[in-house]
């Protein structure tokens, strides 16, 4: 079992999650090129096409050694890429798993990452046999806050001095989600 079995698209209602390729970098400027956008994640704000291609050959090398998959957002009703999420930090052994997401401002509390990462957590526990899928967010991130709890993941704690962020020590909060507690979040869906 390896990541490689989630290399395709995932329908959602409003979205297509389609594997991450170099056609999507335009649209994603608008994205990782903002610094709203970004202020609580540790990569750092697009400012040219470089820093979009950088971002890209880190993202294939660690495709490569298949420590993560990603997908772009596709908004089914005009193609734009509007964000993205991935699967990391894979193990199989331990059965879990961790996600991350991110969308363009633009498209900000339309529950459409709810959507997608909702998609996301459905087909990895499927396709991985996952026991558990973990998240980590900015305390004072209360979008991703709120997105993570109305998917179904708990807070168990926080990291102190996880994560430099724009030169910033951070902590992390710590979600958990089992596939027991998804599962009947679906049946009660
Ligand atoms: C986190 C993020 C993906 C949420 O996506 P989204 O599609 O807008 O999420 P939703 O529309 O489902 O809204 C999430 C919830 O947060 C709430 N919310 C939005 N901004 C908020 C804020 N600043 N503080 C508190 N709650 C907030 C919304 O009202 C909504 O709550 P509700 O479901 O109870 O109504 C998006 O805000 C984003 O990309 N942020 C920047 C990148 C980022 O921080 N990624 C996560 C790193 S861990």
């Amino acid at each position: 079992m390896n990541l490689d079995t989630l290399d395709r698209d995932i329908d959602t209602e409003r979205l297509v999650l389609r594997p991450l390729s170099e056609a999507d970098l335009d649209d994603l400027f608008a994205v990782h090129g903002d610094d709203d956008v970004t202020h609580f994640l540790p990569s750092r704000t697009w400012t040219s096409r470089d820093d979009a291609l950088a971002w890209l050959a880190r993202h294939h090398a660690m495709h490569d050694e298949r420590r993560v998959r990603r997908w772009v957002l596709v908004d089914r009703t005009d193609g734009r890429r509007i964000g993205d999420c991935m699967l990391f930090n894979f193990e199989a052994p331990a059965a879990r798993a961790e996600i991350g997401f991110v969308l363009g401002r633009a498209d900000w509390g339309r529950s459409l990452m709810r959507e997608a990462a909702g998609a996301l957590i459905a087909t990895a526990f499927e396709a991985l046999a996952l026991r558990r899928i973990e998240a980590f967010a900015d305390p004072q991130n209360g979008a991703s806050d709120r997105l993570l709890r109305a998917l179904g993941f708990v807070h168990e704690g926080t990291f102190r001095q996880r994560v430099v962020v724009k030169g910033e020590v951070r902590d992390s909060n710590a979600y958990g989600l089992l596939r027991d507690e998804w599962e009947r979040l679906s049946l009660a869906r």
